[in-house]
């Protein structure tokens, strides 16, 4: 296929056109092979008439009061309305709320365009579900969801995905798509955070919370595994139910489940500080005038991605509280805490002896695979993923 890859900010494409990956999971020589087959990154938006098939993925983000922003939506629809084909296809990919589709985008493209959608071209839904840092489960095998605002549409986009990944899986209509990357994200939104809970009083009832894990996910049917941690990050989870939990409450409702698990797992970074508080006190040392080091300060093992990290609140809590924070991660070269700069330790074990404390929040491969924490004074272990006497598990 000959593909283009249209973008307003022009140093995302400048550097996409050198050849410069910005994004973890795709490395600059898979890049520059696409460019050699013919992959054209670009600002301008004549491209979309030279296009049988139109994918938008642009962010959708919150508005400072928290409720969705599909200014970036309404902005690529618009444009692509001035270009758009007859016979052509477009795909919304971006997560948003069920009805965005067809009664946010679906308007602007008809209007600016003078076609029809369903007639004059098909327009779908189908969420993107990249999960970044997965070795395992990429674009090609992992199943896409396909809804369309007619049976016509639904296929017509099934046919496009099969020929890019494995399983297509088509839903009744848009709004089911829509709902089932909001339905995915709010399950291990609310499972994560029954972890988090759990984690807090099982430390107090002496229980290793990751162990009994184990315990429960040998059972072959009715369990899935979900853990505990310092709080959560990324896009997927912190951001993206809210979107479900404001449609939900335009027709009256409160969705109590996310708005429990938002505030269980908003708690766990000053629950982490209150456990490092703890394990210094029993050393005989206060926060205050500690170095602690925090190993990992983004949202996920394996990538560098900080967005929503909850080592930025854990962080804080710490400085606040007195202590010399510092960090080290393979990832992350400067960590802005409360419009402060923190450059990250060069040397993992330089940094692990010189502090009071250490904090494991990510379990990048390359910590772990260290031998050096076992030298530590002391490790709070909030992934429960190291094992030694220094060790102590969240
Ligand atoms: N990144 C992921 O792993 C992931 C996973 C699942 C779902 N999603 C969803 O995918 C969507 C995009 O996320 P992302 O992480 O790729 O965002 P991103 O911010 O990394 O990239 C979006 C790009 O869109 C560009 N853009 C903004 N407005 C534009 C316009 N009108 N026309 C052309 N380009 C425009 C931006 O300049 C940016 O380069 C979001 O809805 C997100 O929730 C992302």
């Amino acid at each position: 296929m000959r593909v283009f890859g249209l973008d307003t900010n022009p140093s995302v494409v400048e550097r996409l056109s050198k050849g410069e990956s910005h994004i973890d999971d795709i490395d600059s020589d898979q890049l520059s092979s696409m460019i050699n087959a013919g992959f054209s990154p670009t600002v301008e938006p004549d491209c979309i008439s030279d296009s049988e098939v139109v994918l938008i993925c642009v962010p959708t983000p919150l508005d400072d009061d928290g409720t969705p922003d599909i200014g970036y939506i309404e902005a690529a629809a618009k444009v692509i309305s001035q270009h758009l084909q007859p016979g052509s296809l477009v795909v919304l990919e971006s997560t948003t709320y069920p009805g965005t589709t067809q009664d946010i985008v679906r308007p602007i493209l008809e209007t600016g365009s003078g076609l029809t959608a369903g007639t004059d071209f098909c327009l779908s839904y189908s969420p993107e579900r990249i999960d970044p840092g997965n070795a395992e489960w990429g674009l090609r095998n992992t199943p896409k969801v396909v809804g369309g605002l007619t049976p016509a549409c639904t296929e017509r986009a099934v046919r496009f995905y099969t020929q890019i990944v494995d399983t297509v899986v088509p839903t009744v209509g848009l709004r089911e798509a829509e709902f089932a990357k909001l339905l995915e994200n709010t399950y291990r939104h609310v499972n994560i955070a029954l972890m988090n809970e759990m984690a807090v009083f099982c430390h107090e009832l002496g229980i290793d919370l990751w162990d009994a894990i184990e315990a429960a996910k040998s059972k072959p049917f009715g369990f899935e595994a979900f853990y505990p941690g310092p709080g959560v990050g990324g896009h997927c989870i912190p951001i993206d139910p809210n979107y479900l939990s404001w449609l939900v409450r335009s027709v009256g409702y409160r969705f109590r489940f996310v708005e429990l698990a938002e505030e269980i797992s908003d708690r766990m970074p000053a629950y982490v500080a209150k456990r490092a508080q703890d394990a210094l006190n029993f050393a005989r040392k206060s926060v205050n005038g500690s170095v602690i080091l925090l190993l990992g300060v983004t949202y996920k093992a394996n990538v560098s991605d900080q967005r929503e990290t909850p080592a930025r609140p854990l962080a804080a809590l710490l400085r606040k509280l007195g202590a010399e924070v510092r960090f080290f991660d393979p990832f992350v070269d400067v960590f802005i805490v409360n419009g402060e700069e923190l450059t990250g330790e060069p040397n993992l074990g330089e940094a692990v002896a010189a502090a009071d404390l250490v904090v494991l929040l990510q379990a990048h491969d390359e910590i772990l695979e260290s031998e050096i924490l076992g030298t530590a004074e002391h490790v709070l272990d909030t992934r429960g993923v190291l094992t030694g006497g220094n060790v102590e598990r969240l």
